[in-house]
């Protein structure tokens, strides 16, 4: 099999980092599939039409990413649609941030369910193909604030760290058959979930950055197109932090 027909799943993958991604992998010579969640089902079409305006076909699925079943339907359907899938990244992500003591019990679970728990939901029915296939990619999208903790994010912190956790893991699993696991550590990217945060709390901390700025979704997707490419098959487990120097460890 060539790079040129295998299977890319992008979760999450018509959000801010989730676009790029699946532009640079179609721009690549991957089969593109974006998940979104069932709520973008519409903005989905009109995002897909982009796109193609663009040049690049780009298939989309909607299944909720903190759902098992919804899951393993995505899978289903992907592999009859285009093959098994061979380059999985993880990006689904949401923040619910507040100080703990402010922090409910349904914002803690809703960032556990979406962005940790859904790594073992998207990720445990495209397993055992990528073994079967004796080849896989699979990049788990975190933050640098799983790395170092955030004030106003025990939930998305935790969630985060855990993501390298399964990585650390899962890199083992997978590396006498073919499978690598990665990890990508964003810092701040320009994106509505960075625009989300208050003016002010926002500035502060591209002050802190030594690059003085944020990092572009495209940034990001440059370390993703690096870490699936075929003749980086020797790299696994490992945690690429892409922060313009705010966290260096
Ligand atoms: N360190 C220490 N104290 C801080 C602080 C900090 N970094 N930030 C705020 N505080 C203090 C405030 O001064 C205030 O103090 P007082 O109570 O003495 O006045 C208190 O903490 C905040 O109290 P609030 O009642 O305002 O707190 P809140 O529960 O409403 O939440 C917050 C505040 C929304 C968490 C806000 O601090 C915030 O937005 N922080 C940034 C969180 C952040 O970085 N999110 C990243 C989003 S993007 C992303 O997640 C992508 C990625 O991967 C990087």
């Amino acid at each position: 099999m060539t790079e040129q027909t295998r299977v890319a799943l992008v979760t999450g993958g018509i959000g801010g980092i989730g676009t790029a991604l699946c532009e640079r992998l179609a721009k690549d010579g991957y089969k593109v599939v974006a998940n979104c969640h069932p709520s973008e089902a519409e903005a989905a079409t009109a995002w897909r039409a982009a796109r193609a305006a663009e040049g690049l076909d780009i298939d989309t699925i909607a299944a909720d990413v903190s759902s098992a079943e919804d899951c393993a339907r995505m899978a289903t359907e992907i592999k009859e649609r285009h093959g098994p899938v061979s380059i999985l990244v993880n990006c689904a992500g949401i923040t619910r941030d507040r100080t703990f003591r402010k922090m409910e019990q349904a914002q803690w679970e809703a960032v556990i369910n979406v962005n940790l728990n859904s790594v073992y939901n998207v990720t445990r029915p495209l397993w055992e193909d990528m073994l079967a296939q004796g080849f896989g990619r699979i990049v788990n999208i975190a933050s640098v604030n799983g790395q170092r903790g955030q004030f106003g994010q025990a939930n998305y912190s935790a969630a985060k760290a855990g993501m390298h956790g399964f990585t650390m893991a899962l890199a083992q699993e997978g590396a006498a058959k073919g499978v690598t696991v990665n990890t990508v550590s964003p810092g701040y990217v320009e994106t509505a979930m960075t625009l989300a945060m208050d003016d002010k709390v926002r500035d502060s901390i591209i002050s802190g950055i030594p690059m003085r700025r944020m990092g572009t979704p495209a940034e990001i997707a440059a370390a993703v197109a690096f870490l699936v490419a075929a003749e980086n098959g020797y790299v696994t487990g490992i945690n690429l932090s892409v922060n313009g120097g705010l966290f260096i460890h």
